[in-house]
């Protein structure tokens, strides 16, 4: 795994919204992987201003979202599919229709984990950006999940549910249940960028990167991925040396 070790936030973001650019200057139909969280806002916002100079386009770009909360409409502003639109999709030229995340109010979470483990299989990523969870979660793949998942349902852990309850109102607001890409599909995206930033994250850079592959720590698989790169913070990164 390639490490860049940033000064700080906005420097992360800067140099993974240059490889998203880079990705899709070279290739304009290119299938990007996308996350949530706060870790790639940042990046958005430069994608967003990319785009209102005119330096790149979304026009034939098409986007896979790694995952969304069981239980939550996508006009919900707590769902990914929200989080999308408020933070990139309606500030470029994206097509909707050319945007994908998993529909966690599907009558049958079976069926539709088979959908979009279908149409992943079409649309394999030119580059993935994930964040990393502080239990080294990647998407929602917690640990424990086999690396040769593809896409289910996940019991969110106590710690991700408490991680991610400082955007609801209250811990109890917190659905218990996302729809994920699996590992094993993760994997098969060309190129990957992790991003992670602050010190709450170094223990699970450290295990990602230095730490033993296991299940334990999701992340600590993309270590057998051929061209990985890891883009930290300062805080981040505070643990490697
Ligand atoms: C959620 C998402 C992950 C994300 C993680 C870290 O659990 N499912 O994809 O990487 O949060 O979030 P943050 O970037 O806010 O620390």
């Amino acid at each position: 795994m390639r490490v860049i070790v940033t000064e700080n936030y906005d420097e992360m973001s800067k140099i993974v919204a240059e490889m998203v650019l880079t990705t899709v200057q070279a290739n304009p139909r290119a299938t990007l992987g996308l996350a949530t969280g706060s870790t790639p806002i940042g990046c958005y916002k430069l994608l967003k201003e990319f785009c209102r100079d005119k330096k790149m386009s979304f026009a034939k770009v098409s986007a896979v979202n790694l995952d969304e909360y069981v239980g939550l409409d996508k006009d919900d502003v707590q769902s990914y599919a929200y989080f999308m639109r408020r933070h990139l999709f309606d500030d470029v030229d994206i097509d909707g229709d050319n945007t994908f995340i998993p529909n966690g109010t599907a009558a049958s979470l079976a069926d539709e984990c088979e959908r979009y483990a279908n149409l992943l299989q079409s649309y394999r990523r030119d580059l993935q950006i994930l964040g990393l969870g502080g239990n080294g979660h990647i998407g929602f793949n917690e640990p424990n999940t086999p690396f040769d998942s593809v896409t289910h349902v996940v019991d969110l852990t106590p710690n991700t549910i408490a991680d991610n309850s400082r955007l609801f109102g209250d811990v109890s607001e917190v659905p218990t249940r996302a729809i994920t890409m699996g590992i094993s599909e993760i994997m098969k995206a060309k190129k990957v960028v992790v991003l992670a930033s602050g010190s709450g994250k170094a223990r699970a850079v450290y295990n990602m990167i230095r730490g033993e592959i296991t299940a334990a720590c999701p992340a600590s698989v993309l270590q057998r991925h051929p061209d990985c790169t890891a883009v930290l913070d300062k805080s981040a990164a505070a643990l490697l040396n």
